[in-house]
């Protein structure tokens, strides 16, 4: 049995398309792994607010050591934290936004990546000082964008600054197993966005069927260097993408 946080990070409503297959993914993951349960966290609608200089000084500070106005500059990032933790998979909606991820889904990374919490900073260790302390999880990722061919290997996946740096970021707090959805041809519409969304949903079906097995142990120290997991080569025609 798992806990599923399922986050949306699209301001838009019904018109969003991963806000739909996201919730597609988790009504499929429900059916077949019955016994899981769900939580949920609207970063669109409801975007955490950015770190302060105060929030800085109170993360940064031990905690025996906080005040407690600190303690409450944390409060929200705490429980985040914990929401966070207590899940076994994530289902995470990224709209790309100027190539990149939107400042909703940046400002809650900033608020989860915690020293002493998701990762650690050992500055004697020097070979590997930051440990992730974020184990045993999976993430699945359902990317919108309104042109296409960003997915590793399309035409404009150099353009892509979702994927690295979701690996990048995910990756240094412990959590490696990411799968990566796309749909793209937003803006165009019409049967190339339909193709697209076909494609997102065939394998939004074939994730979402997909077992999920904690590893019991804790996983290898963060390595600087981003997992390339999922990155194929060749490059394919532009109206072959997604
Ligand atoms: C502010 C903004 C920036 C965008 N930047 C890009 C971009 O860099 N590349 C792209 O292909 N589409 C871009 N788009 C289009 C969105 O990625 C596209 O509409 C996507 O479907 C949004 O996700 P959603 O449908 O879940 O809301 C942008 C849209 C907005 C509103």
């Amino acid at each position: 049995m798992a806990h599923v946080l399922h986050l949306d990070s699209s301001p838009r409503g019904a018109r969003s398309h991963t806000r739909r297959l996201t919730r597609e993914f988790v009504d499929m993951w429900r059916r077949r792994h019955p016994g899981d349960t769900v939580s949920r966290r609207d970063l669109g609608m409801e975007p955490p607010p950015h770190i302060t200089e105060g929030w800085i000084a109170a993360a940064f500070c031990a905690p025996e050591a906080r005040t407690p106005d600190m303690h409450a500059e944390l409060s929200l990032s705490e429980h985040l934290v914990d929401e966070l933790l207590a899940a076994g998979v994530l289902v995470i909606g990224v709209p790309m936004y100027n190539f990149a991820i939107p400042a909703m889904l940046k400002v809650y990374i900033d608020q989860i990546v915690r020293i002493g919490r998701t990762f650690a900073f050992e500055p004697e260790d020097t070979v590997q000082p930051y440990k992730p302390l974020t184990y045993g999880k999976r993430a699945f990722v359902i990317v919108a964008s309104g042109d296409a061919g960003y997915d590793p290997g399309g035409p404009l996946a150099e353009l892509n600054h979702v994927e690295p740096y979701l690996r990048t970021v995910l990756g240094f707090i412990g959590i490696r197993d990411v799968d990566f959805v796309y749909v793209g041809n937003d803006e165009f519409g019409g049967e190339r966005l339909e193709r697209s969304l076909e494609i997102a949903r065939s394998r939004v079906g074939h994730l979402a069927a997909s077992r999920f097995d904690p590893p019991l142990l804790p996983q290898p120290h963060f390595s600087h260097a981003p997992s390339t997991a999922g990155l194929d080569s060749g490059a394919r025609s532009r109206d072959e993408t997604v």
